[in-house]
């Protein structure tokens, strides 16, 4: 599919007003998403995992008017920035639905996961606008199949935060056209396509609250800083590259090598941000410190502990559910001691 068939030109049946509702999960990326040019493309291809508990659950409310306007709350709480965001928002995907603007909305949308957690609200939060938008266009009388409409609702997702394309399905999801995977695209999310080893299906993510705050840096500006960094073009043929190994090791179950890539790909991640200008340092003491004793616990014990990090101070560990009895017991004993409040959460992927 190309940019062109998500343009609608359909005549739709305005109704005065109506109420529309979705929930989805945040994801959390084994291959980094960093780097885009216009309009919100990936430099290079990512896969994520959509998580089960961290979600977010949003309302619409819209009512036919002369004077179109965007109200957000989170939560009860009326919130004009996110507000102003939105409308920006509603207004630049008007050519994919042109119905947009003969609105005004209400919405509301909770966070299942503490705000500032190190969990990406704007990849659930705009995969969950984006879902109530393409079936606001249903109810409205446009008349796609599922996959089309699933299709659109992660390019209009994607429009909105880059990662949030990724939520809009479950499993393990691939955005970014790769040479590997059949059907890839920079436009839009798709499953992943390939018959995943059963390990795979059950990976818990127990995320150890580090740092919990305001993020330093704005993925936005993270971004930015690739377009003149010295190691740019290395690190993007590197994902690539990274992707089509990690593709292999999905179908075969090998734990170790799955372990082996998603670390480099979070340490790589940090790596740009420390060599880009101005450099970012977002990993704490603390987060080291877990790092190290990580490292040690799997050499002790051989179990299949991993971890990644997003852009910030936060741990996700990943590990099989079958291990589960065996490495909970160290997160909770001896991993925790590094979190600001002795904060986990407890998730795992969403199949
Ligand atoms: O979607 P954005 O613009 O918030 O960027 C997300 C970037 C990372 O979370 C660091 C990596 C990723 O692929 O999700």
């Amino acid at each position: 599919m190309t940019e062109k068939d998500f343009i609608s030109d359909y005549k739709y049946n305005l109704v005065d007003k109506g109420k529309i509702e979705s929930k989805c999960g945040s994801n959390i990326a084994l291959i980094k998403y960093w780097g885009k040019y216009f309009p919100q493309l990936p430099a290079n291809p990512s896969i994520s995992y959509t998580l089960s508990e961290s979600f977010t659950q949003t309302t619409i409310n819209f009512e036919k008017t002369t004077k179109f306007s965007v109200q957000v709350f989170l939560g009860k709480h009326f919130n004009e920035k996110f507000s102003k965001k939105i409308e920006k928002y509603f207004l630049s995907i008007k050519p994919y639905l042109p119905f947009i603007d003969k609105y005004k909305y209400i919405i509301y949308t909770t966070n299942s996961f503490p705000h500032s957690s190190g969990i990406a609200s704007s990849a659930s939060g705009f995969g969950a606008i984006a879902d109530c938008l393409v079936k606001m266009s249903t109810l409205l009388g446009e008349k796609n199949n599922e996959e089309f409409n699933k299709a659109k609702t992660s390019f209009l997702a994607r429009l909105g935060s880059g990662s949030a394309c990724r939520s809009v399905y479950k499993g393990l999801v691939v955005w970014g056209k790769h040479k590997t995977i059949p059907g890839s695209s920079d436009l839009y999310a798709i499953p992943f396509p390939f018959e995943i080893s059963p390990v795979f299906k059950t990976i818990q993510d127990t995320v150890l609250l580090i740092h919990e705050g305001v993020k330093e840096i704005s993925s936005t500006l993270g971004h930015d800083l690739m377009k003149d960094h010295p190691y740019a073009k290395t690190r993007f043929t590197e994902a690539r590259k990274n992707l089509s190994e990690l593709t292999m090791v999905l179908q075969k179950g090998d734990l170790e090598t799955f372990g082996r890539i998603v670390e480099h790909e979070a340490l790589s991640l940090h790596a740009m941000m420390m060599t880009s200008f101005p450099a970012f340092i977002l990993m704490k003491p603390e987060t080291l410190a877990a790092i190290k004793k990580i490292w040690e616990f799997r050499k002790d014990t051989r179990h299949h502990l991993y971890f990644t990090l997003d852009a910030g101070a936060n741990i996700h560990l990943l590990y099989p559910e079958e291990e589960k009895n065996e490495i909970f017991p160290f997160i909770n004993n001896e991993l925790i001691i590094y979190s600001e409040n002795n904060k986990l959460i407890k998730d795992k992927a969403y199949f």
